[in-house]
């Protein structure tokens, strides 16, 4: 049985006046975390502040990370400095990343090597554009960049990786892929981890469905057997929202 995990992705929301004022709300109102991992990815100027305030029923994640422990790399921020303030998981590859910053499948997995060697848990993000669903290349798609993504890790390594199926035409369109079609996407993309490793390293990992889920949607998305959580945007920004899809994890 694969535990839950319930991902607030906070992209580029919240001061940290209200970072606290979450963190705050949610306290003792998250299940523990035998039962669902929970966790708040922030923006990098309140992930110490959280840390600090987490509890033991969430985990904080930052939202990306450079491939190199330290250098002349002007505004960015590496793993090794992530780990040595005690964020826990990372996502790497999330599709404004890939559209806006220039994040290449290469770069993606240069990333992922670095945050399991510094002990970071990453939570990648794959997904397609609606071009390549209308044009019926979903599979295609998703099997060359899980393939070039995941490039060298060890079977041990995807065993402890989240995948977050994220269709970019979902993501903050309030267009969810129904609980079907994200089941079948996470069902073949359990596949691809099976044919490049083995059964067992696909019974393992842990596939998220992200796009538009909101608490009218999770109970849904959560009852399908390949969908192992969610990654979330804009409903994770409400700390009652955020302990409601919690809740509906563990349900
Ligand atoms: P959304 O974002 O829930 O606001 O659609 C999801 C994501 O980008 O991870």
């Amino acid at each position: 049985m694969r535990k839950p995990i319930i991902a607030g992705n906070w992209k580029m929301f919240k001061t940290r006046d209200e970072a606290l004022q979450f963190i705050l709300a949610v306290a003792n109102k998250l299940p523990s975390k035998a039962y669902v991992d929970s966790v708040i990815c922030s923006q990098f100027t309140v992930l110490r502040c959280l840390v600090q305030r987490q509890g033991e029923n969430l985990r904080i994640g930052a939202q990306n990370m450079h491939f190199e422990d330290s250098g002349a790399f002007t505004g960015e921020v590496s793993g090794l400095m992530l780990k040595s303030i005690e964020v826990e998981y990372v996502i790497i590859g999330h599709s404004e990343r890939r559209a806006m910053f220039n994040e290449t499948d290469e770069t993606i997995n240069k990333k992922l090597h670095k945050a399991f060697e510094v002990g970071l848990t990453p939570i990648l993000c794959v997904g397609e554009a609606l071009e390549t669903r209308e044009a019926n290349k979903v599979e295609e798609w998703l099997e060359n960049q899980v393939t070039l993504d995941l490039a060298g890790l060890t079977k041990e390594q995807v065993k402890e990786l989240v995948i977050a199926y994220e269709p970019i035409w979902a993501i903050g369109t309030g267009k969810t892929a129904t609980a079907d079609v994200a089941d079948e996407t996470c069902g073949f993309i359990r596949k691809m981890v099976e044919k490049l490793y083995d059964k067992e390293t696909a019974e393992a990992i842990r596939i998220q469905y992200g796009g538009s889920v909101k608490t009218s949607n999770i109970d849904e998305l959560m009852s399908k057997p390949n969908i192992d959580g969610a990654l979330i945007g804009g409903a994770s920004l409400k700390a009652d929202d955020f302990v409601t899809l919690v809740n509906a994890a563990v349900k």
